[in-house]
């Protein structure tokens, strides 16, 4: 029977064994598993460990904030920050596939972190999150390799550090588990899925500046009302999308003629099949009421009432 406690003890001991002296360099995304191996890491070796946070600017409101926070202000790590968001937002100008979108944002995320992780070549360690899941998903399982194109936060291939990676044989509710008992924050540890390209392909077609605001605006709004109705972790994901059209509207006396904001809220086990989640309409209503008074540019919300399959639960 797996013991959380006897589990961070003995990664502890294996760590201090390993690394002895020598530096570790953490890359946190803001995700569950990244986040949980820096501060078990951290636990283990205090300040031997640097924690590198690539901020591409496709998180969600607050999020970059966030892992300031914890990481630097809150456990007083080594936290070096990289504000890469007009570089990624440069390579994304004019660019409007999906697929296109999610190579540009992997391959960028790659070179950001050769460069910068280069400043740390007296680290001999890399720390990294990989679940007992990442392992036994092999290229043999479809799903998997439906998704391994997914996955931002690839590291380069050719890479000196050793890995060192203490998650390898939990699995996700594992890990909540040790990221609570560390004392991770709750929007960190219950954190809902998001995919490594962020925000960019929940804009539909080209990403702009003004296009990520509000998909960041409007699901900033949806997430608090979901958490103040209690359906945080009911729901397995859900966000706000911003398709690539303006439609028509009346604001008082005035015409409009502004974007759509399409809300997305699914039920799902593993995110392979999904099912819309029936959220009240009272509660729909609220969310909508309160993304056309907030988000400027932004005069119609939708509630996407497919399922997956036929849909994904993304829209791009
Ligand atoms: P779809 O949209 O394929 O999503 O139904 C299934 C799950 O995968 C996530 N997803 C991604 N995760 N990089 C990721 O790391 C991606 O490019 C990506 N695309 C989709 C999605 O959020 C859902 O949890």
């Amino acid at each position: 029977n797996w013991s959380m406690e006897t589990f961070i003890e003995d990664a502890i001991q294996d760590i201090r064994q390993r690394v002895g002296e020598e530096k570790v360099l953490c890359a946190l995304s803001g995700g569950v598993d990244s986040s949980v191996v820096a501060a078990l890491i951290h636990r283990a070796i205090g300040d031997q460990l640097t924690c590198m946070f690539v901020d591409h600017g496709l998180l969600r409101k607050g999020e970059a904030e966030g892992v300031v926070q914890t990481f630097g202000e809150h456990f007083h790590m080594n936290l070096v920050k990289i504000d890469a968001r007009d570089r990624f937002l440069q390579k994304l100008k004019g660019v409007s596939d999906p697929e296109q979108k999610r190579k540009i944002i992997g391959n960028e995320f790659i070179r950001v972190f050769e460069e910068e992780s280069a400043k740390f070549g007296d680290h001999r360690f890399l720390g990294q999150g990989t679940l007992y899941t990442d392992i036994i998903e092999s290229g043999t399982d479809t799903a998997h390799t439906i998704k391994s194109h997914h996955n931002v936060g690839g590291l380069p291939e050719d890479m000196k550090m050793e890995l060192i990676e203490p998650l390898n044989t939990l699995f996700k509710d594992e890990v909540r588990k040790v990221g609570e008992e560390l004392g991770l924050p709750d929007e960190i540890v219950w954190r809902q899925p998001f995919p490594g390209p962020g925000l960019a392909i929940r804009v539909i077609g080209e990403v702009t500046e003004h296009k990520l605001d509000i998909v960041r605006e409007s699901d900033a709004i949806l997430r608090e009302e979901i958490k103040n109705a209690g359906l945080d972790r009911e729901i397995w994901q859900y966000f706000t999308a911003l398709p690539d059209f303006r439609s028509v509207g009346v604001m008082g006396d005035v015409r409009t003629y502004a974007y759509t904001v399409g809300i997305r809220a699914v039920t799902s086990i593993d995110g392979m099949t999904a099912d819309w989640a029936r959220i009240p309409y009272d509660l729909l209503e609220r969310i909508s009421t309160r993304i056309v008074n907030e988000v400027a540019d932004v005069n119609r919300v939708v509630y996407d009432i497919t399922s997956k399959p036929p849909s994904t639960i993304e829209w791009e």
